[in-house]
């Protein structure tokens, strides 16, 4: 069996340090290890226009955000295809036979559905189309054959679904589609990271994100600014280290390096914890350091953005290409799917 990849995001704004260490660094990492036959990164913009659809606009716009934030991050046209979903209209197809194979019950049940439709307000009134995205997710998935998604902890109900609807299929019609697994990130705080504001999500409309984009200054503010431990008061005190949101990050960014070059009386993020939690360290001195270590991490990928944002169009180039390169590949499981299910009518 060949080993795929099919991942993505939904273009509802730019990419923020939660896509970073969720799922977007270890992309990166899979793309270059050489491992993988096929890497497929899809910009899920029909996803997002079904709880956008009254602004295109504006998901238009962000489809270019998402690419500069790929191709900054290292996605690399050469080594994945980068694709517009709405520009392979196979899925479209697929999604259509595969909502057969699924309950509204089931629907209802995934949790991830059903934490979107209470944050959305959609509880009065569901568009079918933001209710059946799962369905549409699993033809994203399954028509590039991909074995591999890696994808932020919130997406594993959806992969179990597509899971669902793979056995249903081959069950059915016979194997023909590839059952995939969720490739998570390898620690807990980026699983999800909280944001600035130690809200459990990093949230556009909460504004408590730190972006790919956001320039050093703006780094640096929203870093002083963040939520600590309200009970540590004074640097004597003891501190919480485990639902600070500035441990966390910095347990999803810091290594042994940073402490050497910017905090080198603590060898390790363990030393430094330890500290905070016994009293003595304060808050002032801990956001020093993360900005430090945030401010490292994001500067090239920031220098890399600026200089692709000079050439718009050679990025809609590079997606233009992928998405009828992704098309092809498409096409050759929905052929699969239809002579599975004998639908196939005119070929011989
Ligand atoms: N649901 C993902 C998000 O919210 C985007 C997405 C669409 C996706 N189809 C996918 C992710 C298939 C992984 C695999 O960002």
């Amino acid at each position: 069996m060949k080993n795929i990849i099919l991942t993505g995001d939904r273009p509802t704004g730019k990419l923020h340090i939660g896509h970073y260490v969720g799922s977007l660094r270890r992309r990166v990492e899979l793309q270059n290890s050489g491992k993988f036959d096929k890497i497929y990164v899809m910009i899920a913009d029909a996803q997002a226009l079904t709880d956008n659809f009254a602004e295109p606009e504006r998901v238009r716009a962000n489809i270019t955000e998402v690419a500069l934030d790929y191709f900054s991050c290292g996605i690399d046209p050469n080594k994945s295809t980068v694709f517009i979903q709405s520009h392979v209209a196979e899925l479209t197809e697929l999604t259509f036979y595969y909502m057969n194979l699924v309950t509204l019950s089931r629907l209802e049940r995934n949790p991830t559905v059903k934490a979107e439709i209470k944050q959305k307000n959609f509880e009065l009134s569901l568009p079918v189309g933001f209710l059946t995205y799962p369905i549409s997710q699993t033809a994203d998935i399954t028509a590039f054959k991909a074995n591999v998604v890696p994808v932020g902890g919130d997406q594993l109900p959806m992969i179990e679904q597509a899971r669902e609807i793979v056995r249903s299929f081959n069950g059915l019609y016979g194997e023909t589609l590839v059952e995939p697994k969720a490739v998570l990130p390898e620690n807990k705080s980026c699983l999800r990271l909280p944001g600035t504001d130690g809200m459990a999500k990093m949230s556009k409309s909460l504004g408590n994100c730190i972006y790919l984009s956001d320039s050093a200054d703006e780094i640096k503010r929203k870093v002083m600014s963040m939520y600590t431990d309200p009970n540590h008061l004074k640097v004597t005190d003891p501190g919480n280290t485990e639902n600070n949101p500035t441990f966390i990050y910095l347990d999803a960014f810091a290594c042994d390096g940073h402490f050497e070059r910017y905090l080198p009386e603590y060898a390790n993020l363990e030393e430094m914890k330890a500290h905070y939690e016994r009293g003595g360290l304060g808050d002032m001195k801990v956001k020093k350091f993360l900005n430090a270590v945030l401010q490292e991490t994001l500067e090239p990928i920031r220098t890399r953005r600026e200089a692709l944002a000079k050439d718009i169009p050679a990025i809609w180039e590079i997606l233009r290409k992928g998405s009828e390169e992704a098309k092809a590949a498409a096409a050759e499981t929905l052929a699969d799917v239809k002579r599975a299910m004998k639908i196939d009518y005119f070929k011989n």
